[in-house]
C-alpha cells in the first residue's frame, strides 16, 4: 500500500492525484485530524506526530510513504528517512517552477508559517529564487476553513483577500499553493488573483514522484485486481467522512486511529471511539 498523511484532508489533494496515476495501487490515507492544523504547533511536536503516524501506517503494509502536507515536511522529512527504511516521498512549495515561469519576477508562495521556517523553504529559495522576488505570506484560519468544508463562504474570501491582495498589487504573475489544503479553494483563489495569475499546485508531480520511487524500488504492484482505499482519523470519523468524500467526490468510509487520537487536546467522545474495519 501507499501510505499517504496529512493533519487532515489537505492530502487528499495528493492522494486524488495518486489515484489518477497509479489506479492499480492500495492506498492508505491518514488524516490526523485531532492534532489539526499543523501550522500552529512546534515543529517538534510535528515530528514526533508525524514519526507515530508513518509507524502506524508502515504497521499497516506501507510500503511508501507520501508526506502530503508542506509543514511536516518542513519539520519531519529529514528525521523520517533517518528513522524509517521505506522510501519517503515529501513536498515542498513549488519555488523552481514557478520562478522559471514567471514573466514578471515576481511570484506569490502561501503556506503555513512552519513551513516557511524550516530549512527546506531556505534551501529552495537559495537554489531558485535567484533574480526572482519571492513574496511569502502564512494564512492562519484557510486550513480550518477547508476542514469545515467552507470552499465557497464569505469568511473564507475575506481571508484570502486579506491575504492576497497584497501580493496581486504587487505585481506577482505566479501563486505557489504551498499548502496542501489550498488547491481546494482554487476556484475562490482564482477569483481574488484573477485570470493573469498562474496558479501552481504541487501535487501532480508530487504523484509523478511516488511514481518513480516506486519504480526504483521495484515496490510497483503486481496485480490488478481493484484497488483498496483505506482511510483513518484521529478526529470526528463522521465528520471527516463526509468532508472527504465531498473533496474526492466518491463515498468515503474511514476508521477511528484511537492510538494516534489519544494524546491529543480537545474533545474526542468515546463513542468516535470505535474503529470500523478496514
Ligand atoms: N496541509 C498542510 C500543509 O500542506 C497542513 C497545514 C496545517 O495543518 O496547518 O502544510
Amino acid at each position: 500500500m501507499i501510505g499517504v498523511f496529512d493533519s487532515g484532508v489537505g492530502g487528499l489533494s495528493v492522494l486524488r492525484e495518486i489515484w489518477a496515476q497509479l489506479p492499480d495501487e492500495d492506498t492508505l490515507y491518514f488524516a490526523d485530524t485531532a492534532h489539526c492544523p499543523y501550522g500552529s504547533r512546534s515543529a517538534d511536536e510535528i515530528r514526533a506526530l508525524s514519526v507515530r503516524i508513518a509507524d502506524f501506517l508502515i504497521r499497516r503494509g506501507a510500503k511508501v510513504i507520501v508526506v502530503a502536507c508542506n509543514t511536516a515536511s518542513a519539520a519531519a522529512l529529514h528525521h523520517l528517512r533517518e528513522r524509517f527504511a521505506v522510501p519517503i516521498v515529501g513536498m515542498e512549495p513549488a519555488v523552481k517552477p514557478a520562478a522559471e515561469r514567471t514573466r514578471a519576477g515576481k511570484v506569490g508562495v502561501i503556506a503555513t508559517e512552519v513551513t516557511f521556517q524550516g530549512e527546506l523553504f531556505a534551501r529552495l529559495l537559495q537554489r531558485y529564487a535567484n533574480g526572482v522576488d519571492v513574496l511569502t505570506r502564512a494564512c492562519p484560519g484557510l486550513v480550518q476553513q477547508v476542514e469545515a468544508g467552507k470552499l465557497d463562504d464569505p469568511e473564507t474570501d475575506r481571508l484570502l483577500r486579506l491575504y492576497l491582495q497584497p501580493m496581486v498589487d504587487a505585481g506577482i504573475d505566479s501563486l505557489v499553493l504551498g499548502c496542501t489544503h489550498y488547491p481546494f479553494l482554487r476556484d475562490a483563489i482564482a477569483r481574488v488573483v484573477g485570470p493573469n495569475v498562474d496558479i501552481l499546485d504541487p501535487a501532480p508531480a508530487v504523484a509523478r514522484q511516488t511514481a518513480r520511487v516506486l519504480e526504483q524500488h521495484g515496490l510497483r504492484a503486481q496485480t490488478h485486481g481493484p484497488a483498496r482505499r483505506l482511510f483513518y482519523t484521529s478526529g470526528d470519523l463522521r465528520a471527516f467522512e463526509a468532508i472527504a468524500g465531498r473533496l474526492l467526490g466518491v463515498p468515503v468510509r474511514a476508521a477511528f486511529a484511537a492510538e494516534i487520537a489519544e494524546n491529543a487536546e480537545g474533545t474526542i467522545s468515546d463513542g468516535d471511539a470505535e474503529a470500523r474495519g478496514d
